[in-house]
Formats: structure tokens, C-alpha cells, sequence
């Protein structure tokens, strides 16, 4: 069960403790009068009210009409459950009684009758009995003869109507008894008043009955005053002073007959009423006489009675006290159980949050643990990287030290010689390719120099007082040529100053020179063909200037740009350079007080700008010229491969290409190797050249040469890929390609395998070995073909007798099992007299293929004649030349021809 739920069920169920009664009801009771006899009564309903859930409301009319008919309205529109009605006189109060039965509350009358069957119960004393038993008791006392006087009760009131009826059945009996009845208002001075007229008159009657002791006691109070004993009867026996009871103890009343109140049954009646319980409509109480024989007993009875009616109330009393102090209590016993459930609540969601926090301390704390065992771990690799890292540039700066006196040595010599004017142009274009690399490789070696210096803490400036304007030009002036060989239009704008002498600054010349000539010589790199490129100086404020380099080139996106300035970041393999000389130039800014930042669009271009302190130098230092330094040639950052279609070597130079000469592509993007491996190359074989992948494998399209030599980093698309795509065309398939790398790494030469490369060398090779590679290379192909005899095989002289008989038996030994497709090498081999090892090995040295290729490939070669000439099914080919089911056949001829069998029908 869900706590929520739990919750609700629990203050629902203390909601019904608090509000559990039983249904209560209400009873309005209309009292026709205000007398003793009707106080004796409205005590006894109030008391056995007690013991129901009841509100009892009584009435007082005093004997008026008009007031019992408005109280019986009252009741009415108070909505009461009962209604409890006394009416005064019949006929007046009918109309109010039936009212309140016809709207539905049930009506109980009580002593006295409506004149209407509209109510619901009647409780009463036998009125007609009462006056007969009296009739008789007169008739009696009196000997059957004389008179006597009946003071009547209200006239229309049915008591005083039945009790007439009966006392006259009686009293008819005596011939000798005259009755006179005058009807008074149930009241002790409506007695007076009729006792004193009559015996004013001059009539002394021999016995009075008057309907009730009230009216009797007036009259007798008269009589008495006259000094006259007359015997007076009367109805109601009540028990207290001057009463009924007492007057007939003191002799001052013959008898009285005992009228009953009863109001505990009139409440009993009700209750079954309100409950729907059985219950009789009408009902007759008991009634007895009381004379001068039994009214002292009864006044003891009543003065008991009324003692454990006192009792009673008392007790009472005393209960609607617990009752009050019950009701406290029980309100205080809820709410203590409400505060210990939510105490209990509460409690629980603690004990359960400590539970929650607990655990979650724990994986918090085994999470902390494994945390601080990884950054202990991370740690020592971090160290171990640092230190591994720290060895490796030790390693590049003691190497690159060492470097720099055989590179000085080479590199004064070659400088002598390129001015020497006895030179050939061969011999002279040789060496400025020679020169223009060492510049390279001593840049790249005082950058690692540098960046150890830096890393040391030990890079200082050497200021010197600079014109920044005039140097910029000047370096500008440096790419002139590089520019325009790309067709790049190069601009240099210096902003318009007061004077030229304003740009006169402190700086280190070296440094910002070698940053200028990176961030132009990057720009170059990366800008097409008809790019533009602008460069600009400006003053930012007085206490800055800066330098933007602008292109429209190739640009990078944000994942690179964020990387751009890291030390040996490179954006991949068709980026060249080392990563280097970024970085470094942002340091070199750094040391200067100033920065460089870089911002760039993938396909729009790039913007670097520099940013440095202006330091104003006095006119008195002696002003460096940005040409005196020399350190920079714009050649020296070109890398020598990059270079314009203007340099486009990539034409096939038709004159001198003549049919039957071996015809070599070489793609790389680096000019000087090309010409390099052209110049290796060209007494033997005639050479193409192309500057990248795409452009190599369009001319190996157009011409088929008889190999490729392919680099496998370059830029547009690398050699892999070329690779890739003349091995997988029909027209250059057959092509040999030597890829040329500088990784030397199993994996990439795994890579290059797996593009379908016939073979490698890496990067930095001898002219003799590329050439000696080639040539068989280029020889494997051309025994292949004689292998199949659409070569000249007769005529190469290379081959022995005795190996071309071999290869003719083998070819022959082929030709007869090609359709036996369980042909094996063993079975190929002892045919021929050979083990297999053997026939491998002698095979592979002539063809450079293995016995199972051949076996292939020759099967490929006659379906294909099969296909081309004949009406065979390409599942009947497939059998014919050995496969064992036509869809390897096809796969196999797929991947050989790199067309499908149906494509090949004739
Ligand atoms: C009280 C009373 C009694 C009498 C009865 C008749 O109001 O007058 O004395 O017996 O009513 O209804």
C-alpha cells in the first residue's frame, strides 16, 4: 500500500472517532397549559430523554389557542423530527396539528385528542371510565338521592367532553340525583368563581365533582369559607401542597381518581416512532381512585418518588459533567493520536532518509575510492608521459644539436656552389633544390631548439628598435614570387599614420619576423589558386599594434581552431608541417607582452591576427632593417612541394614519349622529390608527374602507365586512397603501384597492402633501390604477361631456356586440369617432377605470383574468353574453368575484373 493511501485511511478513521454518534433526534412538544399536573409530566419526558440521543423543546401555550397554533408552526419550520401536541381545544388546534402530518413529522398527542384521525400515536387516561367511576361513587355516597353540582373543564377540550359522558352513564342510574354542570377553564379560580355564584344563589348542592383537583380545591376554599362541609370529588391525584392528594388525606376531599402523566412513555412512543420500531397507536394509561384509605400511602409513594427524581436529575447532573469532561478527553486522546501518528510519520521518513543518505554515503564513498586509486594511477601515467615526453624532446634537441654542425657544413659548401657560375643548369638546378631543403631542415631544427628554450624558462628578447611598417613590406615583398606562382593576389596594407617614423618601435626582430613569415607562409599553403590574401598593420590605441593575416583558403573548423596553437597538433596527414611553428608563434607574442589569436571558417577562410605592446624606440638606436637580418626566405616555409599550376608538371610532355618505352607515374606532392625520382628515373624509363592523388589517378586514367609511384601523404587525396581507386578500375587494375611512405610501421604498410599496393619503400630511400624495386616490378608484370603468352617472352633474353621450358610445362599442365576443380598445387607440382615447396618457390622467383594465383587467375582469363566468344551459360563457364559454384565464381571474377560475368558477354 502506498504511504499516501496509508495516510488518508488513517485520518479518515480518526475523523469517524471524533464524529462517531449515533443519529440525534429532535421533538417539539406544544403543552397546552402551564399547570402542576403538566410539570409533573414535562419532568418525565425531559428525564427519559436523558436516555436517548434526543433534543427535547417544550412549548408553553397557556391555555390559548392562538399560542399553541403559533408554537406548532414554530415546530413545523424548525424542521423537527416529532412533534409531541396537547391541544387545548380540539376544533381550534386540529388545523396546526394536521399541518405538521400531512408536511411528513409524525405527531404523538398526549391526554388530550384533536378532533381529526391525523396523528400518529395517542397516549391518555381513560376519561369516560374516570367520570363513570366517579357517577358511581357518587350516586353511592349520596343514597341515590340529591344534588350535585359537575364544574366541567374546558368546554371543547375532549377530557372534559368524556368525562361528563361517563359521570352522567353513572350517575343516570339514580332517579333521585339531580346534576348541575357548569363548564369553567380547568382552572383553581374558575372553581371559585362557579362554587361561589352557586352558593350565593341560596343552592347548597349535597356533593361537587368538579374534572380536576384544581377547580375543586377554588371551590372548595369557597365553601369552606362559608363554614360548609360538602363532599367534593375530583380527578388527577397530584402529590404536593394543596393538592389532590393531600386534600382527600386531610378529609377535605371525599376522592380523587389518579389521572397519569406518564411523559417517560409519551418519550419511549417517540423514540420508537423516530427509529421505526413497532409501537401501539393508541394507548390508554391506568387510572385509580384515591380516597381516605390509600391517600396517605400514595403521598408516601410520591414524596419517594420524587426523592429518586431528585436523585435522578442529580445523577444527571453528573453525567452531562463526565459527559462535557468525556467529550475534553476524547478530544485530547484524537489529538494526541494524531501528533503520535505524524510523530510516527515523521519518524519514519527520517529513520528512511538516514537509510537513503547511509547508502548513498557508502557508493559515495567506494566511488571516492576508486576515484582517488584512478588519479593515483593517473598520476604515475601522467609522470611516466611527462618523463616520456621530456626524453623525447631531450632526445630532439640533442639530435637537432647535432644536427646543426653536419648541416652548417653542408650547407656553407653548397652555398659557395650554387655561385659558382662555371656550373651546368643541371648541376645548378640540382643544387638549389639541395640548398633551398637545408634552409628547411635548419628551420625546423632551430624551432625545436627554440621551443626547448622556451620550455626552459630561458627565452629572452633581444629588442631592437624596429620600423615595423618598413618591415612588413619588406616581408611581403619576400612572397611575392610564391604568391604569384599560385596566382594568389597578396596585399600588405600599413594604416595611414602621421608619420612613416611613428612605426618606429622596440621589438625582437627575429622572432615577430619568423612568426610573420609562418602565419603567410600557412596562409599560402592553405588558399587556392586565385585566393586572395591580405595583410595588414594598424595601431590599436596607443599602446598596441597588430598584424592580421587575411585568406579566403581552405579556413578550419571550430574543433580544430580551438587546437590550433597546441604544440605538435596537426589537422591531418594533408596538413603538412610539423606543428610546430604555431605554437611557437604564440609564444614568441607571449614573450613580447602580446598575443595571437586565430579565427576561421571551414571553406571561407582564416584571419590570424598578432597583437604586441607598442614600445616607442628613441631616434638615437640604431634602426634594424628587416632585410640586413636575412634569417627568412619565404622558400624555406614553402616546403618545397607546394607549387602553382603554372609549375604543373602533371602534362604528359608527348615529345620524346615513344610507343614501347616503360612509362612511370610518380604522384607526390613535393616538387623537388618528384623531380628528384624524375631525374633518377629518366635515362630508363619515360616519367609522368602528378602533385596529388586526384590528378595521379586522372593521367593513370588517360595514359596506363607501366607502374606508379604513389606518396601516401598528400593533400586533396592521399596515396591510400589513389591507391584504392586505380586498383579497383578496369583500366588501371593491372597497374604495379610502389607506394612511397615514411612511415616504415608494420601497420601502414599493412594499410598500403590492403589498398591492393604491389610494394613500397620508405621515405628516406636510395636512387639505386627505388630504381632496382621498379625495374622488378615493372619485369614481374612483363613475365606475368609472357606467362600467358600474350607477351614477347621469346624475346627476353632475361629468361633461360630451361625456365621458359618450365613455365611452358606449367602453363600446359594449367591449361589441362583448369576445369578439374580439385586441381591442387600438390598434384600441379608432381607432374611436373617438383614438391610443392619447390614449385612455389620456382614459380613466385619467375612470375612473382604463387602457383594458386596463377591457377586463378588462368581460369579468370578463359572465362572471360568463354563469356566473350561463346553461348555458355556463365554457370556453365563457371564449371568449365574449375569453380566449384558459380557464385564464388562470380565474386572471384568481380573482384579480378572489377566487372560482373554478365557485363563481359560478347
Ligand atoms: C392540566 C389539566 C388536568 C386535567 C387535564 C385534562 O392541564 O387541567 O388538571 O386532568 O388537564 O386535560
Amino acid at each position: 500500500m502506498r504511504k499516501s493511501t496509508f495516510t488518508l485511511i488513517i485520518l479518515c478513521f480518526l475523523f469517524c472517532a471524533c464524529s462517531q454518534k449515533g443519529e440525534r433526534f429532535s421533538i417539539g412538544v406544544s403543552q397546552c397549559s402551564d399547570d402542576d399536573w403538566r410539570e409533573k409530566m414535562n419532568r418525565e419526558m425531559l428525564r427519559e430523554a436523558l436516555f436517548y440521543d434526543l433534543d427535547v423543546q417544550i412549548r408553553l401555550a397557556g391555555d390559548d389557542n392562538a399560542v399553541q397554533t403559533a408554537d406548532i408552526e414554530y415546530f413545523i419550520s424548525q424542521g423537527v423530527d416529532l412533534l409531541v401536541v396537547a391541544p387545548n381545544q380540539a376544533d381550534a388546534i386540529t388545523p396546526a396539528v394536521e399541518a405538521a402530518f400531512d408536511s411528513g413529522i409524525p405527531v404523538v398527542l398526549m391526554d388530550r385528542k384533536s378532533a381529526s384521525e391525523k396523528y400518529t400515536a395517542f397516549l391518555g387516561g381513560d376519561n369516560v371510565a374516570i367520570g363513570r367511576d366517579l357517577g358511581n361513587l357518587a350516586g353511592h355516597h349520596l343514597g341515590g338521592k340529591g344534588h350535585i353540582l359537575e364544574i366541567a373543564g374546558l368546554d371543547g377540550s375532549t377530557p372534559a367532553i368524556e368525562r361528563h359522558d361517563g359521570f352522567h352513564e353513572s350517575i343516570s342510574k339514580y332517579q333521585g340525583i339531580e346534576v348541575t354542570t357548569i363548564h369553567s377553564d380547568w382552572t383553581r379560580e374558575g372553581g371559585s368563581a362557579i362554587m361561589d355564584s352557586i352558593l350565593s344563589g341560596g343552592n347548597r348542592p349535597d356533593l361537587v365533582f368538579a374534572h380536576n383537583d384544581r377547580m375543586a380545591s377554588g371551590a372548595i376554599e369557597v365553601a369552606e369559607g362559608r363554614g360548609m362541609h360538602i363532599p367534593f370529588l375530583g380527578v388527577d391525584a397530584l402529590p404536593g401542597e394543596g393538592n389532590g392528594l393531600e386534600m382527600v388525606e386531610q378529609g377535605r376531599m371525599l376522592a380523587t381518581m389518579i389521572y397519569p402523566t406518564d411523559g417517560d412513555k409519551v418519550i419511549q412512543t417517540a423514540v420508537a416512532i423516530l427509529k421505526g420500531e413497532e409501537f401501539e397507536r393508541e394507548n390508554i394509561l391506568e387510572s385509580a381512585l384515591v380516597d381516605k384509605n390509600n391517600a396517605r400511602v400514595m403521598l408516601l409513594q410520591e414524596a419517594q418518588i420524587e426523592d429518586l427524581d431528585s436523585k435522578v436529575r442529580n445523577l444527571s447532573g453528573q453525567v452531562d459533567i463526565y459527559l462535557e469532561r468525556s467529550d475534553i478527553q476524547r478530544v485530547v486522546l484524537i489529538s494526541m493520536l494524531i501528533v503520535i501518528f505524524l510523530i510516527v510519520v515523521v519518524f519514519a521518513i527520517i529513520l528512511r532518509s538516514w537509510f537513503q543518505v547511509n547508502k548513498l554515503n557508502e557508493q559515495l564513498r567506494t566511488q571516492a575510492k576508486s576515484l582517488e586509486e584512478q588519479k593515483d594511477q593517473l598520476e604515475v601515467l601522467t609522470a611516466q608521459l611527462e618523463k616520456a615526453t621530456q626524453d623525447k624532446l631531450n632526445f630532439f634537441t640533442n639530435i637537432s644539436h647535432d644536427f646543426r654542425t653536419p648541416l652548417t657544413l653542408i650547407a656553407n659548401p653548397i652555398e659557395k656552389l650554387v655561385n659558382d657560375a662555371s656550373l651546368s643548369g643541371d648541376q645548378l638546378k640540382s643544387l638549389q633544390v639541395a640548398d633551398k631543403n637545408i634552409k628547411i631542415l635548419r628551420r625546423l631544427v632551430t624551432q625545436i631548439l627554440d621551443f626547448r628554450t622556451y620550455d626552459s624558462g630561458k627565452m629572452g628578447l633581444k629588442l631592437s628598435a624596429v620600423n615595423l611598417a618598413d618591415a612588413v613590406e619588406q616581408w611581403c615583398g619576400n612572397f611575392a614570387d610564391w604568391a604569384a606562382k599560385k596566382h594568389i593576389h597578396l596585399s600588405c596594407e600599413i594604416e595611414e599614420s602621421g608619420s612613416r617614423e611613428d612605426w618606429l618601435m622596440e621589438l625582437d626582430m627575429e622572432k615577430i619576423e619568423r612568426v610573420f613569415f609562418n602565419l603567410v607562409s600557412n596562409a599560402l599553403k592553405f588558399t587556392p589558386e586565385n585566393g586572395e590574401i591580405k595583410v595588414s598593420l594598424s595601431r590599436d590605441g596607443d599602446d598596441k599594434v597588430g598584424i592580421r593575416v587575411k585568406d579566403n583558403g581552405i579556413g578550419m573548423d571550430q574543433g580544430h581552431l580551438a587546437h590550433i596553437f597546441d604544440m605538435f597538433y596537426k589537422i591531418d596527414v594533408a596538413h603538412s608541417g610539423s606543428g610546430i611553428g604555431l605554437a611557437l608563434s604564440k609564444l614568441f607574442a607571449e614573450v613580447h607582452g602580446g598575443s595571437l589569436t586565430a579565427e576561421s571558417e571551414a571553406g571561407k577562410g582564416s584571419v590570424f591576427t598578432l597583437v604586441l605592446p607598442f614600445k616607442k624606440a628613441s631616434a638615437d638606436e640604431k634602426i634594424e632593417d628587416g632585410s640586413s637580418l636575412n634569417h627568412m626566405d619565404a622558400d624555406a616555409f614553402s616546403g618545397g612541394g607546394l607549387e602553382s599550376a603554372a609549375e604543373d608538371d602533371s602534362v604528359l610532355d608527348a615529345v620524346g614519349f615513344e610507343e614501347g618505352d616503360a612509362l612511370v607515374l610518380v604522384i607526390d606532392d613535393n616538387k623537388d622529390l618528384r623531380d628528384l625520382i624524375e631525374s633518377t628515373l629518366s635515362p630508363n624509363y619515360k616519367v609522368i608527374k602528378a602533385p596529388n592523388g586526384k590528378i595521379g589517378f586522372e593521367m593513370a586514367q588517360k595514359y596506363v602507365p607501366d607502374a606508379v609511384i604513389c606518396d601516401v601523404m598528400m593533400p586533396v587525396m592521399d596515396g591510400l586512397e589513389c591507391c584504392r581507386m586505380l586498383k579497383s578500375d578496369m583500366r588501371t587494375c593491372h597497374i604495379p603501384v610502389m607506394m612511397l611512405t615514411a612511415c616504415s610501421m608494420d601497420e601502414q604498410r599493412i594499410s598500403g597492402y590492403e589498398t591492393g599496393a604491389d610494394s613500397y619503400i620508405s621515405k628516406p630511400f636510395s636512387s639505386r633501390l627505388l630504381e632496382v624495386r621498379l625495374r622488378n616490378l615493372i619485369e614481374g608484370r612483363r613475365r606475368l604477361k609472357e606467362f600467358f603468352g600474350d607477351g614477347t617472352a621469346q624475346e627476353d633474353e632475361s629468361l633461360g631456356n630451361m625456365d621458359r621450358d618450365f613455365i611452358s610445362r606449367f602453363r600446359k599442365a594449367l591449361e589441362e586440369n583448369l576445369s578439374d576443380s580439385s586441381l591442387s598445387v600438390e598434384s600441379l607440382a608432381s607432374s611436373l617432377g617438383l614438391g610443392r615447396i619447390q614449385l612455389y618457390r620456382k614459380i613466385k622467383s619467375l612470375t612473382n605470383f604463387s602457383p594458386v594465383e596463377l591457377l586463378r587467375m588462368s581460369r579468370l582469363r578463359k572465362a572471360s574468353n568463354l563469356l566473350k566468344h561463346t553461348d555458355l551459360t556463365v554457370s556453365e563457364i563457371a564449371y568449365e574453368v574449375g569453380f566449384s559454384s558459380p557464385s564464388y565464381f562470380t565474386k572471384c571474377y568481380r573482384e579480378f575484373y572489377g566487372t560482373n560475368p554478365t557485363d563481359d558477354r560478347g
